[in-house]
């Protein structure tokens, strides 16, 4: 299918990622009126797509992945990699665990069918993560070395990380789960969990993670499964700009609501895509998986604003 893809647009072009009507991927949305073209899948085609994209983490082979993580990828590399594991690996298990009450506060039983599947994905990234760590020994290295190593960028994760996904997310999940007939923090929350942690930090986190080791030839089972789970990502966030879409025709408040949640959030989500090993003022010549930060952040940009512009936001 893809396993031959060698940059990050190759890697955007896959059509298992185009079917999913993420328009983030599709680059006629940049043109004038390409944004109120665009044809997002409704609730039920997207839920027949996850019907046709399933996948296991079980049939996975993390053979060849073991001998690259200990034999051919140094351990300043390594270092350099487990920042970005490691936010997946965390950040998977969070949206697991907040999604529910968003599925339940979703006004129509297309949407919460929907939501549903989502769950069931999250929940296999988490899996994906556990059975790379584990079958790889992610951090069984250096007698002990990498541990404490990982262990401290654990410590430097729970700044930003701590503040958008278990003081934002969790707070509107909260206020969810007490009141889901509140639908201007359903909004808000499918604005930060769809658009922000799934469509600027996972998506683009994912892309230059996949074409990398492409490049570099190494961990090919991860790159077979986290390609996988990108591809759920971009449904994901498919939805999250059809719902968007919908509310902010609907009614200004929904509008007012993504803008606010939109300006609150991205500052700090920007300071997740930055590791804590990255100078402050470097952004041209910083380099983490063969791209600067000034081109991460402009790949996230430029994502960003065709799903804004597909909303009508933008
Ligand atoms: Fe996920
Ligand atoms: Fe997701």
């Amino acid at each position: 299918m893809t396993a031959e893809a060698t940059s990050l647009s190759e890697i955007a072009a896959r059509p298992d990622f185009i079917a999913t009507g993420d328009p983030g991927l599709d680059a006629e949305v940049d043109k004038a009126d390409g944004g109120r073209k665009f044809q997002l899948l409704d609730y039920t085609e997207l839920y027949r797509l996850w019907e046709r994209q399933q996948w296991a983490t079980q049939d996975l082979d993390f053979t060849q992945d073991r001998v690259d993580w200990h034999e051919r990828i140094s351990p300043e590399e390594r270092y350099e990699r487990l920042y970005g594991l490691s936010a997946f690996f965390i950040g998977e298990q969070r949206v697991t665990d907040e999604l529910g009450p968003i599925m339940r506060a979703a006004p129509t039983e297309e949407m919460r069918i929907f939501l549903s599947t989502q769950i069931a994905d999250e929940a296999r990234h988490v899996r994906f993560f556990e059975r790379f760590y584990d079958e790889v020994g992610v951090l069984e290295t250096d007698g002990g070395a990498l541990r404490d190593r990982m262990e401290r960028v654990e410590r430097n994760l729970n700044d930003e990380f701590g503040e958008l996904f278990d003081v934002m997310l969790k707070g509107k999940v909260d206020r969810l789960a007490a009141d889901p007939s509140d639908q201007v923090t359903l909004v808000e929350a499918i604005t930060l969990y769809h658009m922000v942690i799934e469509g600027l930090l996972a998506l683009t986190g994912q892309h230059f993670i996949i074409s990398y080791n492409e490049q570099q030839g190494t961990l090919p089972g991860f790159v077979e499964g986290f390609g996988n789970v990108a591809r759920d990502e971009h449904r994901h966030v498919a939805f999250g700009a059809r719902f968007l879409t919908e509310m902010a025709a609907a009614d200004p408040r929904y509008r007012e609501a993504i803008q606010r949640t939109l300006v609150e959030s991205l500052p700090i989500a920007e300071g997740v895509l930055r590791p804590p090993f990255a100078p402050d003022d470097d952004d041209e010549e910083f380099e983490l998986f063969g791209v600067s930060m000034a081109e991460t952040q402009a790949f996230a940009a430029q994502c960003l604003t065709r799903r804004l512009k597909v909303i009508g936001l933008a």
